[in-house]
């Protein structure tokens, strides 16, 4: 298990993270998400030791991350740290070498993971030869050489096309099902609720949130409730106390109930208001869920009377 405890880190006056926790076990998939400058690149660089935060720890399988166990993690940076003159086939057997393996292995692995992300054919091309989304390819195959045991990506997929997308998420499944344990930091949060049965939500250096994301939805679920009537719109919800219309549409409409209100009630103001065709609860998709957050931490102090 890899796991960040109670990471905080400061860059000048500015706290940038503040008491992060959060784990990823082997075989699971975790995606990492929040708005820019939210501190996820600080903190993938902190479970890297690319950088030590002010406070915290950082622990694989129970054992404080050191030289010799960061060299089983694999990582895309940011930055996308390759060297651009290097050919691709010999950069990716290097860090294969420098990782603990033999030359021959190394060398088996790179070809493998070329073949894999189809670059075979570029292997003796310097790597600023290629398009971008080529490139990308080459540094998640240097991520992935020498079959890591934890896996941490930050934003991955940004300017990928869609084939790229997939080719990416298949590898990303793969490597969860050989038993990697799998972070990813991304923007795309459909794609993170797609992928990943976990995740976690990161705002101005504070977790929000951290776990399955069906969890989260559920937690979040019971207070939104769609409702079908025939013949009726939805008039008759605007007058209730405490209920919001979300949305409408031409078969009904999607309710948010305040916490004091009773959906038996609402239910039985629909009963009364049209025929019932369907009345149930919704669950918020991630990306409503991440507003939500989003909007707990930065709705402005109100101004005082
Ligand atoms: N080396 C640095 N020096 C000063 N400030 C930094 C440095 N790296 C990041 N920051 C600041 O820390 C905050 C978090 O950045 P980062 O971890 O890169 O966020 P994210 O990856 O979520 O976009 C941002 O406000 C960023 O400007
Ligand atoms: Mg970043």
């Amino acid at each position: 298990m890899l796991e960040l405890s109670h990471l905080s880190h400061h860059f000048g006056s500015r706290q940038v993270l503040d008491d992060v926790t959060f784990s990823v076990a082997p075989g699971e998939l975790v995606g990492f998400v929040g708005p820019n400058g939210a501190g996820k690149t600080t903190t993938m660089r902190s479970a890297l030791g690319v950088l030590r935060p002010d406070r915290g720890e950082v622990r694989w399988q129970g054992e404080p991350v050191d030289h010799t166990v960061r060299r089983r993690f694999g990582y895309m940076p940011e930055e996308r740290g390759l060297y651009p003159k290097m050919r691709i086939g010999e950069h990716l057997q290097f860090l294969g070498e420098l990782r603990g393996m033999s030359g021959g292995q190394a060398k088996e692995a790179s070809t493998r993971w070329m073949e894999r992300l189809g670059v075979r054919e570029r292997a003796d091309d310097a790597i600023e030869k290629l398009s971008l989304g080529n490139q990308q390819r080459v540094q998640l195959a240097a991520a992935l050489v020498h079959q890591p045991a934890a896996l941490v990506l930050d934003e991955p997929f940004s300017g990928l096309d869609p084939s790229a997308v997939d080719d990416l998420a298949g590898v990303l499944e793969e490597e969860t099902a050989r038993g990697a344990a799998v972070v990813f930091s991304s923007h795309q949060l459909d794609l993170v609720e797609r992928l990943c049965e976990k995740v976690a939500i990161i705002a101005e250096g504070r977790l929000l949130a951290f776990g399955e994301v069906d969890a989260l939805r559920d937690e979040h679920g019971g207070r939104r409730v769609r409702v079908e009537l025939e013949n009726a719109g939805c008039d008759w919800a605007q007058e209730l106390e405490g209920v919001g219309v979300v949305a409408t549409d031409e078969r009904g409409c999607l309710l948010e109930l305040a916490g004091d209100v009773d959906p038996q009630q609402v239910l039985h103001a629909a009963q009364i208001a049209g025929r019932l065709r369907h009345f149930g609860y919704e669950r918020p998709t991630l990306t409503e869920l991440f507003r939500e957050a989003l909007a707990e931490t930065t709705r402005p102090v109100p101004a005082p009377p």
